[in-house]
């Protein structure tokens, strides 16, 4: 068993209610290899904003989970390093297991050093959902590792589970939820899905620069949780932006990117304002990526040496951290 707290994570709970009470949101930042790792620390030292690290099951596999808890390791003695010679503080990171589907998988990733994990039942009954959320909960509660749950379900793939529909969360289920289980947060459906198509184009209104703008999340349904579980902890899954900038860069050198339509910044701001308190993004981290790389591929097609453009994409990557904990999640200077 190695414990979070020897590889020196912290948990989210102190986490969500600084934010909380601070009204912005942490932001939970997925990887899966060195230049996303390092670009998140990076930008999250930079703009002394606390952050969380998220690993899919997926992302398990593919980078090795005994690498991938040395990678968590390595993030922190980075992260050290990184404050020091810029003279500036700490910052808090948590280490969680996004999408945990299993007890059996949510149980290994706290004996591997993980500080917080998702088991997200919602594709079960809400009873189902609720005695395998409670299992989790009581076995890493013991271990001072915080637990979050999910009601609703997102349109798009949620590891290896897809949805072609939303469910919106109930609220009428939530304080059930919450109280049975025991989570210490909650991730609920109000209109985000995973992915870059978030929306089709005819669910949009075009604006005065010819960009889509998609329906708004429904607020109103985060409202009534909110009034149900006061001070609660809530998290968005599926918040990626879908920047149209990196759209572009993919599609003019070569790719083939279609009805790419995310959240609007500001639809985030505001939800960073209320009771959630941790908001994902993945796909645009592969945007960016994706969007630099083709660009260096089409320039300079003789180039063969992966620094140089696994470089570029983690430069990219590093200035849409920084810029969403500034400019839309409102983490920076929170650490
Ligand atoms: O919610 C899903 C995350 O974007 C992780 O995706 O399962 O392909 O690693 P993944
Ligand atoms: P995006 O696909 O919108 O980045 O969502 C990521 C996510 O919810 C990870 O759990
Ligand atoms: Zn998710």
């Amino acid at each position: 068993m190695v414990s979070y707290k020897q590889l020196g994570f912290v948990n989210t709970k102190e986490m969500f209610a600084k934010a909380f009470k601070g009204q912005y949101a942490i932001p939970a930042y997925n990887f899966n290899n060195m230049e996303q790792i390092q670009a998140i620390i990076t930008a999250c030292v930079e703009t002394q904003s606390p952050v969380i690290l998220q690993v899919s099951s997926g992302a398990r596999k593919y980078a090795n989970q005994v690498l991938l808890q040395y990678m968590g390791q390595g993030a922190i003695e980075m992260m050290k390093a990184y404050a020091k010679e810029k003279g500036l503080k700490e910052i808090p990171i948590a280490l969680h297991l996004d999408h945990g589907d299993t007890f059996e998988l949510c149980k290994s990733c706290i004996e591997t050093g993980f500080s917080s994990v998702m088991i997200d039942g919602s594709h079960h009954s809400f009873n189902d959902n609720i005695a395998l959320t409670k299992k989790v909960v009581e076995y890493a509660h013991q271990h001072d590792v915080t637990v979050e749950g999910e009601l609703g379900v997102l349109a798009g793939i949620e590891d290896e589970v897809s949805s072609a529909v939303s469910h919106y969360t109930k609220p009428e289920e939530v304080i059930e939820f919450v109280s049975k289980t025991g989570v210490d947060s909650l991730a609920i459906s109000i209109g985000t899905s995973h992915g870059a198509n978030k929306f089709k184009p005819e669910q949009c209104t075009k604006n005065a620069d010819g960009v889509l703008v998609p329906p708004p999340l429904r607020f109103d349904i985060l409202e009534e949780i909110e009034k149900k579980i006061p001070g609660f902890p809530i998290v968005l899954h599926g918040s990626s932006s879908v920047p149209v900038d990196a759209v572009k860069m993919i599609n003019s050198n070569g790719g083939a990117l279609k009805d790419s339509i995310g959240i609007p910044e500001e639809q985030l701001r505001r939800a960073a304002k209320s009771a959630v308190c941790k908001v994902n993004i993945d796909s645009d981290g592969r945007l960016w990526m994706t969007a630099a790389i083709r660009k260096v591929f089409v320039e300079k097609p003789a180039e063969f040496d992966p620094r140089k453009y696994l470089g570029p994409a983690r430069d990219a990557l590093v200035m849409m951290y920084k810029h969403k904990n500034q400019n839309v999640l409102g983490s920076a200077g929170k650490a």
